[in-house]
């Protein structure tokens, strides 16, 4: 691998909502620039720790023993300040007095649209890492974070299932994802729900009530109902289907506890392989880019690209989760 001149040290931050798969992330950037004789120092609290210039230079020894914890350990901010020109003209100044050249990005879609526009004003040089439970970045198949997300929401999914058969029960049970429904999906197939309800895919709660009665009159004793936080309450639904079938529901909202938990195998591996890919980039002149999985292979995507649009989800997938349920 050659080493453009022009790198020489760079800094790597966390942004926006964190996630299991991180702190191997950041572990990945900062031992692979050190691997390449880049110094790397790592920023603390994301953009808010550039603007205000706490960062530290990072050694093989500051990322030990951080790959099997969720979180991460530079901190995360969402920033109020970076969002003016005032603050990124401070970021880009804390950037040029400790002569450092370019930025890793590890965050979801709007840190990048940060990065972007700190390029575009400072010309700061940009890698992203996309690291978000929705997975909802444009360009990549998978997101850091996303599949540790799945399994912690998979598992209390599998408990309460304990619950729902035992009393027989009907379960609506709230996942996050923001605007998009790629956790709510997943984990209605992966857990055996009977319905999911996923802002891109229509629904009509009367036919999951009737679905419900017909259940009921064949035998069918309990029903895991997945609803995409995007998508509506899960206390409105459960309502809703209490009304329309005059059965007893019970509602659980997972919330926060799906950013936590020990990033999954999948996720540590793909940190792994993003951070090496990120660092490779800049030392081969890249900038205003993303590192990306596209049917299993590391990819650069336009940063602009990554943050344009929401990617689709599989109705197949969805056709797929109703089918086995019945
Ligand atoms: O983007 C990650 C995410 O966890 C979304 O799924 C959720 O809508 C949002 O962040 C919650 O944000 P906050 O932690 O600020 O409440």
């Amino acid at each position: 691998m050659t080493k453009t001149k022009s790198i020489k040290r760079i800094a790597v931050l966390t942004s926006g909502g964190d996630c299991s798969g991180m702190n191997p992330a950041i572990r990945s950037v900062v031992r692979s620039g050190i691997y390449n004789n880049l110094e790397v120092y790592g920023v603390f609290r994301g953009y808010e720790g550039l603007i205000t210039g706490d960062m530290k230079r990072m050694t093989r020894r500051s990322v030990g023993n951080i790959i099997n914890k969720g979180g991460t350990f530079l901190k995360t901010a969402r920033s109020g300040e970076f969002l003016t020109k005032k603050g990124r003209k401070k970021a880009a100044d804390s950037l040029k007095k400790r002569k450092i050249d370019a930025i890793v990005v590890i965050g979801g879609e709007g840190s990048f649209k940060g990065a972007y526009i700190l390029n575009q004003e400072h010309q700061v040089r940009t890698i992203g890492i996309p690291a978000t439970i929705d997975n909802d970045v444009n360009g990549t198949d998978f997101s850091i974070g996303a599949d540790t997300a799945v399994n912690v929401a998979l598992d209390a999914v599998d408990k309460i299932r304990d619950t729902a058969t035992s009393l027989e029960r009907i379960f609506v049970i709230e996942v996050m994802g923001r605007n998009l429904g790629y956790i709510a999906l997943q984990v209605g197939l992966a857990g055996g729900a009977e319905d999911a309800v996923i802002p891109e895919f229509d629904y009509k709660i009367g036919s999951m009530a009737d679905d419900i009665k017909r259940g009921r009159k064949k035998g069918k004793i309990s029903w895991i109902i997945i609803v995409a936080e995007g998508a509506g309450s899960a206390q409105e639904i459960a309502k809703q289907i209490t009304d329309l079938t005059g059965f007893e529901t019970r509602v659980t909202v997972l919330g926060h506890l799906q950013r936590g938990g020990t990033p999954t195998a999948m996720d540590r591996i793909l940190a792994a392989k993003f951070g090496k890919a990120a660092v490779d980039a800049l030392i081969k002149g890249n900038t205003n880019k993303m590192v990306g999985v596209v049917a299993n292979k590391i990819k650069l995507i336009d940063l602009e690209h990554a943050c344009a649009r929401p990617k689709n989800l599989s109705k197949e997938q969805y056709n797929l989760m109703r089918i086995l349920a019945s």
